[in-house]
């Protein structure tokens, strides 16, 4: 719903790169638009942290034009400002916060991180000054309920981005590491890749948390998680560090979630070719339906593999999706595109909206 004064966006381009991708790879937005459309059902309140950058200030202005959900823009204000006048952008009665403005949030938020992680080294002093630092202060806003999700990572690497919310913010109870998914949309089918941002060189029981929160959020995209973990090798063709971890990943994870369809470990094409699997590995619990969910056994395979499918793979990909966290946070892919970051937005939102029963 167009409001009267609003003038037209990009909204058009946005449909109109829709139009192409259905038309050139006949790519599948069935889950996307489910969840854009559930997200306009109850927006949620989401703080930016990188609002003086022109591409989060479009994609604000879209979420709020769209009612997917309630910005919160955190910058400098002037900054901030600026880019709106420039490029003309209706973003009225949005709340803009500037960390170095907010003396009273600072000393209470610096409070409660010092309260957090006086035993890990961090004196009052320091804790105050890390909440002129936005990725503190909105992660500290989040956690107070100020905000309902957090969104960042646009202009700086991840590492930098992810620290401060998991310091902050936290995991969820009963998870041990968070971990990044990335969702493929292809002509066949939704594929869901992990851990692909997070966790460097994950062990075996780290492979089976990751199994674990993987599969817990393809559900959430109302799918049914047909995981492989996957290696170089089939089912112990090969020996080595690789192979040994993820078939030892599979045989603890299989006890773990014994209702899980889950195997390997496997090579990718194993893993997404079921004439394959029939032919040569009939044993498979994946032989049926091959799978849709790909757990890496490290986070060069899988940041490597969605990255080439990214650039020259005719899919779509949208993420990462952060798993595990104690509330909504996602963390953006440096330079995501503005439908990029849209997406990310609309899924954080019904992350959010989520946030008794089943999440992220
Ligand atoms: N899950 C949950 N908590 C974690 C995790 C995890 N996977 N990793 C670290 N932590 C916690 C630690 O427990 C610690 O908490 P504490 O300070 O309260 O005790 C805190 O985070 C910091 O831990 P460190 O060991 O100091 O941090 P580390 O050096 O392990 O850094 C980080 C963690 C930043 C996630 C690191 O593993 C990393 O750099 N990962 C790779 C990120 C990356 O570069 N990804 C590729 C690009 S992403 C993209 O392409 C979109």
């Amino acid at each position: 719903a167009m409001d009267s004064g609003v003038a037209k966006h990009p909204i058009s381009d946005w449909e109109a790169y829709e139009q192409e991708l259905k038309e050139r790879i006949g790519i599948d937005q069935k889950l996307m638009t489910r969840i854009i459309n559930q997200a306009k059902k109850d927006p949620k309140t989401v703080v930016f942290t990188e609002a003086d950058n022109y591409k989060i200030l479009k994609a604000a202005q879209i979420v709020k034009e769209q009612r997917i959900a309630n910005p919160i823009l955190l910058g400098n204000r002037e900054t901030i400002e600026a880019i709106i006048a420039e490029h003309k952008m209706d973003l009225q009665g949005v709340k803009i916060m500037d960390t170095y403005q907010e003396d009273a949030r600072r000393e209470e938020y610096g409070q409660l991180l010092y309260e957090k992680r006086q035993r890990k080294g961090l004196t009052l002093f320091d804790a105050k000054r890390l909440m002129r630092d936005r990725n503190y202060f909105g992660s500290m806003m989040l956690n107070n309920g100020e905000a309902d999700a957090l969104i960042s990572g646009l202009t700086r690497d991840y590492s930098k981005t992810i620290l401060p919310a998991l310091q902050v913010v936290g995991v969820e109870e009963g998870v041990n590491k968070v971990a990044g998914m990335y969702i493929i949309l292809s002509q066949r089918e939704p594929f869901f890749f992990a851990d692909t941002t997070v966790n460097l060189n994950p062990t075996a029981d780290e492979l089976v948390d990751i199994i674990g929160l993987t599969a817990r959020t393809v559900k959430f995209f109302d799918t049914e998680p047909r995981v492989a973990m996957l290696s170089y090798s089939n089912f112990g063709s090969v020996r080595g560090d690789v192979p040994n971890k993820a078939a030892e990943a599979v045989r603890k994870a299989k006890q773990r979630y014994p209702e899980l369809l889950l195997d390997g470990e496997m090579q990718a094409n194993t893993a997404l070719n079921r004439n394959l699997l029939r032919e040569h590995y009939p044993f498979s619990e994946l032989a049926e339906k091959g799978a849709n969910t790909l757990v890496f056994p490290d986070l060069a395979s899988g940041n490597i593999a969605y990255k080439v499918l990214q650039e020259i793979g005719g899919a779509e990909v949208i993420g990462p999706v952060l798993m595990g966290m104690r509330k909504p946070v996602h963390i953006l892919q440096l330079g995501s595109s503005i439908r990029e970051i849209v997406n990310i937005v609309s899924i954080a939102v019904v992350d959010a909206q989520n946030y008794n029963n089943q999440h992220l």
